[in-house]
């Protein structure tokens, strides 16, 4: 059973009264105490953190209003007058969503109730190590190590990776192996070939980063694998597949997430290179025509992992927020108005410096022929891929602004320093976005002209 101890105690409580109400408390029962739960504000007391040091547990709080709401069996009016809220342990337990195994029992300056948690999860050190090797996991394209990849660690690497979820388990991925220097070799060239193309394309403050950037390791490990898909695999019936074909290609890359976290626990640096058109690269695999190249990865040995991805210590980009990206119930309802944030942000913002980038709001590509261009596309159909046209149909100007909140925002990310904003529309929702890429603009701490 997963238990979760609710506690409430008095300031200076010591930690023997409060660990002898827990135990015995415990006796009664067989599990083990996953969780710690208590009022904001006594995360700090020297009871409260020996207890969870000893129990091995976590410890979480509640606002007395979280707890104020929960239906406890055993209220208190004096707990009520003291904190808000008719109880503390028996709430704290609720609050989580467990079950309430025990009441509240108390000491003159502790309470104690013990709830469980019937979820199947894992416990709090499995869930850390689950955690840790998704944030230790890593891209890696240097430091690789002099020293071959044996068959047995190869084989359960990609044992992870063949466990993947795939649409109706049509499990479309298949995994070759590279070792051969030859065609490394050619793979390598057309990767070179790509990086000059891209290089060529950006503009020139941006070129002079990307030069010192390494963006594989094709020759530097000593394994590479190329990962496919077979988009027909299993027939007409696939489970799943029928209304959304892009399905089998989700499979395959989910595969390779797998693979990348198995290699992280080996101690196994993975880099992904995608600098390359992708029937190249098949057709010097020699590739039956029906298959897909998925992902091209270098694998190899590395005594270390860097603690950030190499794009943010080089200062290329940065990680966007979570809370950018949460949603609740209706797009654009985040846990606070993603314009109301961004004018808060430009209080504090930092002066950033980087790329000079054109955005013309209500463009369209013919306009893109510099470099530094971009083009904000307002037109209710969306137009050919082009990644210099951003597509923002928005449907009121109060989305409008949003939008421009968020263009502005994510172009910082990627390494803007300044916004040359041009209307090309006169329109409402023109302007709108405009307005909202001056707002993004000023919370990122870029720079903002118009021309
Ligand atoms: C689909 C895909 C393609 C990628 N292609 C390249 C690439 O061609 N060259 C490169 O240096 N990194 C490539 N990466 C690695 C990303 O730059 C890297 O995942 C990102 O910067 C985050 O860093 P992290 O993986 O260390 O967390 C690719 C990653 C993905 C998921």
């Amino acid at each position: 059973m997963n238990l979760i101890v609710g506690v409430g105690l008095r300031t200076g409580t010591p930690y023997a009264e409060l660990q002898d109400l827990v135990t015995t408390a415990l006796h009664e029962l067989a599990g083990e105490v996953q969780l710690v739960v208590t009022i904001d504000g006594k995360e700090n007391e020297p009871a409260v953190q020996q207890l969870v040091a000893q129990l091995g547990a976590e410890l979480r709080t509640f606002s007395n209003d979280e707890l104020a709401n929960q239906p406890v069996p055993t209220p208190s009016e004096q707990v009520e007058q003291l904190k808000g809220t008719p109880s503390v342990a028996e709430a704290a337990v609720l609050a989580t969503g467990a079950e309430l195994l025990i009441p509240k029992r108390q000491t003159s300056n502790a309470t104690v109730a013990i709830g469980v948690w019937r979820a199947a999860g894992y416990d709090v050190r499995d869930r850390e190590v689950v955690q840790r090797v998704i944030a230790e996991r890593r891209d890696v394209r240097r430091g690789f190590l002099d020293l071959p990849v044996d068959d047995a660690t190869l084989g359960r690497v990609l044992e992870a990776a063949h466990r993947a979820p795939s649409v109706g388990l049509s499990q479309p991925w298949d995994f070759l192996v590279i070792r051969d220097l030859a065609t490394r070799r050619k793979v390598h060239d057309l990767a070179t070939v790509q990086r000059d193309r891209f290089a060529a394309s950006l503009p020139e403050d941006r070129r002079a980063a990307f030069d010192g950037l390494k963006i594989e390791a094709i020759l530097d490990t000593p394994l590479n694998l190329a990962v496919t898909c077979d988009p027909g695999r299993g027939g007409r019936h696939v489970l799943g597949r029928h209304a959304d074909p892009r399905t089998t290609m989700f499979s395959a890359a989910i595969a390779i997430q797998n693979l990348w976290l198995a290699a992280r626990a080996e101690g196994l640096g993975v880099g992904w290179v995608s600098f390359f058109e992708p029937d190249e690269v098949a057709a010097v695999l020699d590739l039956p025509a029906h298959i897909e190249l998925v992902g091209y990865l270098c694998v190899g040995y590395v005594d270390e992992f860097a603690a950030a991805p190499e794009l943010v210590r080089s200062g290329w980009a940065k990680r966007r927020p979570l809370s950018w990206a949460i949603h609740h119930e209706e797009w654009g309802r985040r846990d606070t108005s993603i314009v109301d944030d961004a004018l808060q942000a430009a209080q504090n913002a930092v002066p950033a410096t980087g790329q000079r980038v054109h955005v013309i709001v209500g463009g369209d590509a013919s306009q893109l022929h510099q470099a530094d261009a971009l083009v904000v596309d307002l037109g209710a159909d969306r137009p050919p891929a082009d990644f210099g046209v951003l597509w923002r149909p928005a449907r009121t100007p109060a989305e409008a602004v949003e939008f421009g909140v968020e263009i502005a925002r994510d172009l910082a990310l990627q390494g803007v320093g300044h916004l040359v904003v041009r209307l090309a529309d006169s329109s409402e929702r023109a302007e709108a976005l405009a307005r909202g890429l001056q707002v993004g603009t000023s919370a990122c701490g870029l720079t903002h002209s118009s021309a």
